[in-house]
């Protein structure tokens, strides 16, 4: 039977007590972490989201029915303990309480529990989908704990230095109009509207902007978005950004200095790392993809990306020339002394695994004991091997890898290849952190898919005033006023000055091949908007889950997430997307059809 707290009140969290507390009375609340019973003592250690304190029972001086009560004590039962704090007779360091424990006067136990389908511990091997199933009780484990902490941490940061510059915090709907671009919507079907549909945002976007028109002037909300897309590590269906946008300024570092400053601040109190009073680096796009084969490059290792066309154009190797004589090039990458490390087996998986990174294939070429040895024997000669060993810097025990292909390809198989690398053999120092901009985006990227050009980053970036003239020339040559920052070799955060000029947003439409027709229909309110005073704006979100794997150190968006969907898009414990009553798909105008979907 739970009992009531009966007046206790707790007087500090579990996890505060320390040998200055000796002598004082206090009142605990928190769960059983484990109880021991040794004879004529009992030791609980009780747990809140602070930490464990140990509480022991004497039989030598509780009273009977106390030690009673202890006695039947189990884990994740949920007591308020009042007692006495003394020094430990036998003290640990493994807590933070470790030198202290509460001899026990009072115990009320105010909810028992069943025996969970898995203990409470860290390090647990349990399965995800079990824990995820019970997620209220996985989300007591300590390390989920720190890592929600870090992520309130954050938010609330961002919200203090954001505040005190001036911006505003305004909500914006979850009801909104589906628009053209990105990824795929979350449909919401309308009851009063026969066979309409909101769509859940994607991101605020749209609305910020209008805030700007409409007078905000700084703007910033901790946002949830959502995306319709296939789920990564990092990637869940419904996410949160924190997002601003800003008036009157025009050049991207107006933005990116701001941020930077939010970024300092979110670092120092999450995680006490100063990153220090400079600016934070800065690469281009293009030298982004050139030395490291990625828009987000993880540069806390090198191995970068080495251009060899100029030195095997005439190869008789066909599968060198005619990469670059249809267009494309041939790099590689060198992993100095990586040789010992791979055998012939290794070599082929890496060809495999490059493979599934849009490769046709992988060359490569190793250099042990003074021999040369490559895949592509028949067409290697010493000339060839000096040069390459010239341009690559190779020495005994390296490993060299080659990729030849459209340079799309080649940036991607290469890039992916040396993350691989560098995370199979531990090539990096974990607790470093590596934060720098990319710029100088492209403004439009081609739609393999769509058959034409989109936006690299959404519609409304501004392109770079320096590349206005290409507009009627060669527009796909436009670098956009664009900004990715990028941690740990991870998309951190996006954003860019927008275009405010009516007819330059026209030229823009006209060269994604939007038709006036499809302006109107889809996001005609806004276009509107425009026609009535707008000035300079731009802005930036930041993905506070990837910001918060960042920082605790984690592989995977769903430790930072409190209730996270998996890989097929459900939530394990509340089974949804589930089924829904007829009468509720009646008054939505739907059905259901029974073909099933190929
Ligand atoms: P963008 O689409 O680049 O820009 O998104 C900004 C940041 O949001 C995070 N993010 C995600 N995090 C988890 N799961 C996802 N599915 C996901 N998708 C994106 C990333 C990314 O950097 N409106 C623009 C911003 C702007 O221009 O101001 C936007 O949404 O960390």
């Amino acid at each position: 039977m739970s009992e009531s707290m009966n007046g206790l009140t707790r007087t500090a969290y579990c996890g505060s007590f320390r040998l200055s507390n000796v002598g004082e009375k206090a009142v605990v609340t928190g769960w059983v972490q484990r109880r021991r019973s040794l004879g004529s003592l009992i030791f609980i250690d009780l747990r809140d989201r602070t930490g464990i304190v140990q509480i022991v029972l004497d039989e030598t001086v509780s009273e009977k029915s106390l030690f009673e009560k202890a006695e039947s004590v189990r884990s994740e039962y949920v007591l308020a303990v009042e007692g006495t704090v003394r020094e430990r007779s036998s003290k640990t360091d493994k807590i933070a309480t470790g030198e202290v424990e509460i001899l026990a006067e009072n115990i009320k136990i105010l909810s028992e529990a069943e025996l969970t389908p898995f203990e409470i511990i860290d390090d647990t091997q349990v399965n995800e989908t079990l824990r995820l199933k019970y997620r209220y009780l996985d989300l007591r484990r300590p390390v989920l704990q720190n890592n929600l902490k870090i992520r309130s941490q954050i938010a609330m940061s961002a919200r203090q230095y954001l505040y005190d510059l001036g911006f505003m915090e305004i909500e914006t709907p979850f009801l909104g109009k589906s628009t053209p671009e990105g990824a795929r919507d979350y449909l919401v079907p309308s009851r009063i509207h026969e066979g309409c549909f909101y769509a859940l945002p994607q991101s605020p976007q749209l609305y910020k902007q209008l805030l700007m028109i409409a007078g905000y002037d700084r703007y910033y909300q901790i946002a949830k978005c959502f995306r319709d897309e296939d789920l990564r590590a990092n990637r869940q269906p419904e996410f949160t950004q924190i997002d601003l946008e800003m008036s009157f300024v025009e050049k991207e570092t107006d933005v990116m200095y701001t941020v930077e400053g939010l970024v300092k601040k979110i670092f120092k109190d999450a995680v006490n790392i100063d990153l220090g009073s400079d600016h934070f680096r800065t690469l281009s796009y293009e030298e982004a993809m050139t030395r490291y084969g990625s828009d987000k490059p993880d540069t806390r290792f090198e191995m970068e990306l080495k251009d060899i066309s100029d030195i095997v154009k005439d190869s008789p190797f066909v599968v060198f020339s005619s990469a670059i004589s249809s267009g494309g090039s041939v790099r590689a990458i060198n992993f100095k002394s990586g040789a010992k490390n791979l055998s012939r087996k290794d070599l082929d998986a890496l060809s495999e695994f490059a493979k599934t990174l849009g490769a046709k294939g992988l060359c490569w070429l190793v250099k042990n004991g003074g021999e040369v040895k490559s895949s592509f024997n028949k067409f290697l000669n010493n000339e060839l091997i000096d040069a390459l060993s010239e341009r690559l810097d190779i020495v005994d025990g390296d490993a060299v890898f080659i990729s030849a292909d459209k340079d799309t390809v080649v940036f991607n198989t290469l890039g992916g290849l040396r993350l691989h690398l560098a995370e199979k053999f531990n090539l990096f120092d974990k607790d470093k952190y590596d934060v720098l901009w990319v710029v100088d985006f492209p403004m439009f990227e081609y739609s393999e898919e769509e058959q034409r050009y989109v936006a690299m980053h959404h519609p409304f970036t501004a392109p770079k005033d320096e590349d206005l003239h290409l507009l009627d020339v060669d527009p796909t040559k436009m670098r956009a006023k664009a900004y990715d920052l990028v941690i740990n070799g991870q998309e951190a955060g996006g954003g860019s000055i927008r275009i405010y000029s009516r007819e330059l947003q026209a030229k823009i439409f006209n060269i994604l091949k939007f038709s006036d027709e499809d302006i109107e229909k889809k996001f005609g309110f806004f276009v509107n908007a425009f026609k009535y005073g707008t000035p300079p704006h731009g802005g930036l979100a930041f993905g506070l889950d990837r910001l918060t794997m960042l920082l605790a150190k984690t592989e995977s968006i769903k430790d930072v997430i409190a209730f996270p969907k998996v890989q097929n898009a459900s939530c394990v414990m509340s089974e949804a997307p589930s089924k829904v009553e007829k009468k509720q798909l009646d008054e939505l105008y739907l059905s259901i059809r029974d073909d099933k979907k190929d």
